[in-house]
């Protein structure tokens, strides 16, 4: 009994202890990585106080317990913080929000930010220079309630898996670069409406207007066709089939081969001045 109660006692402190050194690691590791250009956390958060839960007190931690060195949120905004998404957040292993927002970080976010951000219910890095594709293992962070990542400079398609959240409640991709159909939430989720998605160069799909069918996805645009010397030469932009614009094809045809193109295009004449063409993909 009492050797199982000892055992039982030292296991414990073992786990206890993993824990807030896991914890202090990742606070030490997120102020190593960033550029503090205001110098908010080169004022607070000093590690060499070892009182039990010292880092409870540093300025945007809040812990589970005040004396227990367990990070529960980790709320750094508008700090004037540079740099890259910071990875050692995956050391605060019992972490459930993450708010960056409004400081000036860029780069991409790590592609497994679902092991960094397992018990995550709230992240917000509104308002940086993140850019880059939005990682689709996000999905598999199951506790999002709160997925904030307007006003940065993402591109690309949105990850029709983000609708896998299913306890998703607010979630903002305004102000970025990102084209394509946006995921398929349905309207179940009424809080996510057009303001959402603002601000982007080529989204589509409910809330939004619908995606072009097959054939318009297809459909460039004819802006310019110059004429000399019997040579065509056209521009055109438009989008491709997954909504991405396509700017200044060029290229030159005579009329009589006005069939193909090297860019394995074929051009339609659907009428018969040259002021207006058609062009396809094929
Ligand atoms: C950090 O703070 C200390 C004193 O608190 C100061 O001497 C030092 O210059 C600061 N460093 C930076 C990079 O701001
Ligand atoms: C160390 O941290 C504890 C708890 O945050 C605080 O009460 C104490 O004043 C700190 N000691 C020093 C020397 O900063
Ligand atoms: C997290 O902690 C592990 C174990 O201490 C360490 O090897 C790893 O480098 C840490 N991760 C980061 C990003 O600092
Ligand atoms: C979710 O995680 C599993 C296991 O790591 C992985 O196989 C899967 O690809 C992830 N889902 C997405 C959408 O990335």
């Amino acid at each position: 009994m009492f050797v199982s109660s000892v055992l039982w006692l030292l296991l414990l402190s073992c786990s206890f202890s993993f824990g807030v050194e896991s914890d202090i690691n990742c606070l030490k590791s997120i102020k190593a990585s960033l550029e503090d250009t205001l110098g908010y956390l080169n004022s607070s958060w000093d590690f060499n106080n070892n009182t039990e839960g010292f880092i409870c007190n540093f300025l945007g931690i809040e812990c589970w317990h005040p004396h227990e060195s367990k990070v529960l949120n980790i709320k750094l905004s508008e700090l004037g913080l540079k740099g890259q998404f910071p990875r050692g957040v995956e050391n605060c292993t019992s972490l459930t929000g993450l708010d960056l927002s409004g400081n000036m970080l860029s780069g991409p976010l790590p592609h497994d930010i679902d092991k960094i951000l397992t018990w995550v219910t709230s992240l917000d890095l509104s308002s940086n220079s993140f850019s880059g594709l939005i990682p689709a293992t996000l999905s598999n962070c199951s506790y999002m309630n709160v997925l904030k990542l307007d006003n940065n400079q993402f591109s690309g398609n949105i990850p029709a898996e983000v609708n896998q959240l299913t306890r998703l409640k607010t979630f903002s991709v305004a102000n970025n670069l990102l084209s394509g159909q946006v995921p398929p939430f349905g309207e179940n989720i009424a809080s996510i409406r057009r303001d959402s998605y603002a601000n982007n160069p080529g989204l589509c799909g409910y809330p939004l207007k619908p995606c072009p069918s097959i054939s318009q996805k297809k459909s460039l645009n004819v802006v310019r066709v110059f004429k000399s010397n019997g040579v065509t030469m056209v521009t055109a932009a438009g989008f491709d089939e997954l909504q991405q614009p396509r700017v200044c094809l060029i290229w030159s045809c005579t009329r009589t081969q006005l069939n193909k193109t090297p860019a394995g295009l074929s051009l339609q004449i659907i009428h018969t001045k040259l002021d207006e063409l058609a062009l396809f993909l094929v």
